[in-house]
């Protein structure tokens, strides 16, 4: 199977995931990156350096397809851009309902005209998480979902570590450890030139942290780190009746970027195949978003 390239547009968070994830990939390449002018000579992780960084896809040598990784609000502007030049596009917009399949529609007319496939909202919600309570309805109609999003863990400021000399800012998590003890995690972000150890032992030291399961974990962004912790609970509860009463329950505690970044790879290996048109991920058959290791993933999952 012919390798795919793949130009990355947008070096936000899903754009970087994306990048690093094609990099690691056994079929599919990184052609380029797409960046406007502004952002253009910023620095690359030392695994991307000899990535080609460009303004403007027409720019991009042999390129197949196009991860569009920009703000919601500036997709359909770039994905026309793209799409003029009959190079197939993925986007993971956050738009729900109605607003997506407006955006699926003007994505069709621009791709049709340009004989480009395009697929639309295949990130995480919308995305993997569509096709979940997608499932779970189809397996209990007539029933109710409940979406409840919340932090992978319950994080919360402490002014005990945030007073220590050297941390900017600090969250604390208590986290139930595999024997059942309750461990605090204490996440700091230090000030320039701080000396983590110091910080460390003088956290340590402090009267309520005495004698307690604890560890310090110093980080680059706390705000990152929320951002990384979220969650979301999926509750269907199908009707009661004759046949019993169906619970169906998803919990994923998962960053949204990586897992976007993951669903816009996987659908990229079924472009090929698509005739010209907008999709979204229900219209995609699964067994092509394993590509070469499609039989071996029924195997594995059937
Ligand atoms: N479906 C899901 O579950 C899900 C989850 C997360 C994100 N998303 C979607 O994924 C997209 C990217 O999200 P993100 O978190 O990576 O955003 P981000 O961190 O803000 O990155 C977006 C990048 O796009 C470029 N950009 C910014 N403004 C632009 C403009 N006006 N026109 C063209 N390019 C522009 C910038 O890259 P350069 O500086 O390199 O040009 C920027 O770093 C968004 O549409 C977001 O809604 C979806």
């Amino acid at each position: 199977m012919k390798t795919l390239r793949l130009a990355v547009v947008g070096f936000g968070r899903v754009g970087q995931v994306c990048a690093e994830l094609i990099s690691r990939s056994h079929d599919l390449s990184l052609a380029s990156i797409v960046r406007r002018a502004d952002s253009v000579g910023g620095k690359l992780p030392e695994a991307l350096r000899s990535v080609p960084v460009t303004t403007h896809i027409g720019q991009v040598k042999e390129v197949d397809a196009a991860l569009l990784c920009v703000p919601t609000n500036a997709v359909a502007e770039v994905a026309g851009q793209i799409l003029q030049h009959g190079i197939p596009i993925v986007d993971c917009v956050t738009l729900h309902g109605e607003a997506l399949h407006a955006h699926k529609q003007a994505i069709h007319k621009v791709a049709f005209h340009h004989r480009a496939a395009a697929i639309v909202g295949a990130g995480w919600d919308p995305g993997a998480l569509s096709l979940f309570r997608s499932w779970f309805a189809l397996l209990t109609p007539g029933g109710s979902t409940e979406t409840r999003h919340h932090t992978g863990i319950s994080l919360r400021h402490t002014t005990v570590a945030q007073s220590v000399r050297g941390v900017k800012d600090a969250l604390c998590a208590e986290v139930r450890s595999s024997e059942g003890g309750v461990q605090r995690y204490v996440y700091v972000e230090l000030e320039k030139h701080a000396d983590t150890e110091r910080v460390t032992q003088a956290i340590r030291a402090d009267p309520l942290f005495l004698g307690q399961d604890m560890q310090v974990f110093p980080v680059e962004s706390l705000a990152a780190l929320e951002q990384e912790g979220r969650g979301v609970v999926l509750d269907r509860r199908g009707p009661s009746g004759r046949l019993g009463h169906q619970h169906l329950l998803l919990e994923a505690r998962c960053d949204e970027s990586v897992l976007s970044a993951q669903v816009m790879l996987a659908v990229s290996r079924a472009l090929p195949e698509l005739d010209p048109g907008a999709y979204v991920l229900t219209e995609i058959p699964l067994s092509a978003m394993w590509g070469e290791r499609a039989e071996q993933a029924q195997r594995d999952w059937l």
